[in-house]
């Protein structure tokens, strides 16, 4: 039986999310230890999907899942075959709306299933244009960072319509991601920066380039080794983004339960105000004793990640 098999891994932004929005640089790594998966089979009439969030037809997918339903149509009209007579089972184990770029994940394995199972090769071009169909409908104007580091199997440095270039990581990073275990709405976050931009557009634009600063840095740091200082700049880059009004209480305090249990650095990733966090430590022994504090604390889930010139996940 004909059958058509996807697969992109999470993302996970070291420094620069928000700013980014607005020009300014990103570092984005791939995270592999949570990813997700379509599979596509034959079957006769209309497409359905079927995954843990949504069984049913996707002529009747909810209004805020209407972004999956494009990528399926537009990859059809690609391929120039109709939507239908095949099914979508995805799988997903990252965790919604915690900032791993859940949604871009999911529309690259739904873009490269399809292709696998039309037997269609699919072009970087094509791929970014389907992630960016999904991601416009979940985060409005997404500054693309999510879609090339899903698709990345490197650390990369983004900017805005600008560079994706892979990053030099000269030594290994010992590194816990922490989910909260709740929900942050990316697009509102967003929104208030953008609000932020316009009622106090001299302290606002002045964090942006802090952080644009703090995000060449931390790009420097990677490149030489110097964790400690690489640390102290992830740290200071999360007391920008608290004053972006992006953190909450949640994210504060388990930044500061890592750094008083031997983390070198630690800070919010992705969209803030709830989901994940993570903190960067100089061994893994250290990265052990931070995350049994932040499970102690709380934390719904726990990873740990030793990137080195590429990710590995334990
Ligand atoms: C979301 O993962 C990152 C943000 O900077 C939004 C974006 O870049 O589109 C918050």
């Amino acid at each position: 039986q004909r059958l058509g098999v996807g697969l992109a891994h999470s993302k996970l932004i070291l420094i620069g999310e928000h700013s980014v929005v607005y020009q300014k640089p990103a570092i984005a790594l791939p995270f592999e230890a949570v990813f997700s998966e379509v599979k596509v089979a034959p079957s006769t009439g209309a497409v359905t999907l079927a995954s843990h969030f949504y069984n049913g037809k996707l002529a009747q997918l909810p209004d805020k899942l209407q972004g999956l339903r494009h990528v399926i149509e537009r990859a059809c009209q690609i391929n120039n075959q109709p939507v239908k007579d095949f099914t979508l089972t995805l799988t997903s184990t990252i965790p919604i709306g915690r900032g791993l770029g859940s949604s871009a994940s999911i529309a690259a394995s739904l873009a490269r299933g399809i292709f696998d199972y039309f037997k269609a090769d699919l072009s970087l071009p094509v791929l970014r244009e389907l992630v960016d169909l999904s991601e416009t409908y979940a985060h409005g104007t997404p500054s693309g960072i999510d879609r090339e580091a899903v698709i990345s199997d490197e650390p990369i440095w983004f900017i805005k319509d600008q560079a994706v270039e892979p990053i030099e990581v000269k030594e290994p990073l010992n590194i816990i991601v922490a989910d909260t275990g709740r929900i942050g709405d990316t697009h509102a976050a967003v929104s208030a920066v953008n609000a932020r931009r316009q009622s106090e557009p001299d302290t606002t634009n002045q964090l942006l380039e802090d952080l644009e600063k703090l995000t060449e840095d931390a790009r420097t740091m990677l490149k030489t080794g110097d964790l400690k200082a690489l640390g102290h700049v992830l740290t200071a880059s999360h007391d920008k983004l608290k004053a972006l009004g992006v953190s909450d209480e949640g994210l504060d305090r388990y930044v500061d339960i890592s750094l008083s249990n031997g983390a070198v650095g630690a800070k919010l990733t992705g969209g803030g105000r709830g989901g994940c966090m993570f903190a960067l430590t100089a061994s893994t022994e250290q990265a052990l004793a931070v995350e049994q504090a932040l499970l102690e604390a709380g934390a719904k889930e726990t990873w740990y990640i030793q990137l080195t010139n590429g990710v590995k996940t334990d």
